[in-house]
């Protein structure tokens, strides 16, 4: 993403999504575990502890960043600032709900993929975990066989990774109002682990004078724009150019997409094989077909 002039984007080591520019590669020596990578001080020495996990640490970062940008796909925020990490725009620094939901989702991919990894043995510090307890009793002469995820495992290891960047360089707990709020997500996103079938709730207001908040709500403080224009106060790039639906209502719509700017509509040809038959033996034909499709972009 091209950052604007007069933005003045953050820079968040430590968030654990800016591994997914090392992705491919390999985790060699304990020298790889430079701040360069977008690790926190206090990330690299569980980067050096824990060599043979990172590259689960960097698959994770990819499977963060894709849930994020799946899930947003059809909002006026898609998630495409995150592709600038470890420098962090205003929209991911200012204390709002994309901020909350992007901390949570890279601390629930961090311990969901450490999890898996225990139970297909990439690393010696965890294995097998118990497997889970079957609702019903199982019939007789049925037992559980095979490999659990190591969920322990990896909700320490997550908790240690994510909350490296929330102590300050005394060792002491930071705790700036935004500091508390990303430490909270990034728990949130441990329970999404822990309790499978709960979703993620989206989202709670941190109101004045409360205190406690519940394990699956996400907190954030400040409000967010509505997305519609460019700003660099407030991180948005607005939706000039977004792909849009034509007689739709709601998201993705042209009319919510485009905030009343309007689209304009163009035709763009695709090739793309159909009609494949199997010949026995071994190998697949195929026609090629021509489609053409009328798109519509936001103004
Ligand atoms: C680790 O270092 C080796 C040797 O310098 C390099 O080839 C490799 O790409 C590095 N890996 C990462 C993840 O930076
Ligand atoms: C997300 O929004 C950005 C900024 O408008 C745009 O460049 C990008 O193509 C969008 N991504 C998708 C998948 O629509
Ligand atoms: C494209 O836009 C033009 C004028 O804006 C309109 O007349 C036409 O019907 C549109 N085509 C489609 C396929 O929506």
């Amino acid at each position: 993403m091209v950052l604007n002039r007069g933005m003045h984007p953050g820079v968040c080591l430590g968030l654990t999504l800016a591994l997914y520019r090392r992705a491919h590669r390999a985790w060699t020596t304990t020298r790889n575990c430079s701040k360069s990578s977008g690790l926190a001080a206090r990330q690299l020495r569980l980067c050096r502890d824990n060599l043979d996990l990172m590259p689960t640490v960097v698959h994770s970062a990819l499977v963060g960043m894709e849930t994020c940008q799946n899930q947003f796909r059809d909002w006026r925020w898609n998630c495409s600032s995150v592709l600038s990490v470890p420098n962090l725009n205003n929209d991911l620094i200012r204390g709002t709900r994309e901020q909350a939901y992007v901390y949570g989702i890279s601390s629930a991919a961090l311990v969901h993929s450490v999890s898996r990894a225990c139970s297909i043995g990439v690393t010696t510090k965890c294995s097998c975990g118990p497997l889970p307890r079957p609702i019903d009793e199982p019939e007789k002469d049925f037992k559980w066989g095979g490999c659990g995820d190591d969920v322990k495992f990896g909700l320490s290891f997550g908790e240690q990774f994510t909350d490296a960047t929330l102590i300050n360089k005394k060792g002491k707990t930071k705790h700036s109002k935004k500091s508390m709020m990303n430490r909270h997500n990034f728990r949130v996103g441990r329970e999404v682990k822990r309790k499978r079938k709960k979703k993620m709730k989206i989202l709670v207001p941190k109101r004045r004078g409360r205190s406690q908040f519940r394990s699956d709500e996400l907190v954030y403080y400040e409000r967010s724009p509505d997305y519609c224009k460019p700003d660099a106060k407030t991180g948005s790039v607005g939706t000039e150019g977004r792909q849009c639906t034509m007689g739709t209502r709601g998201r993705g719509s042209c009319a919510s997409m485009c905030c009343g700017r309007g689209q304009y509509n163009y035709t763009q040809v695709i090739t793309e094989r159909c009609g494949c038959k199997y010949f026995w033996c071994c190998y697949v034909k195929c026609k090629t077909c021509t489609k053409v499709l009328k798109l519509n972009r936001c103004r």
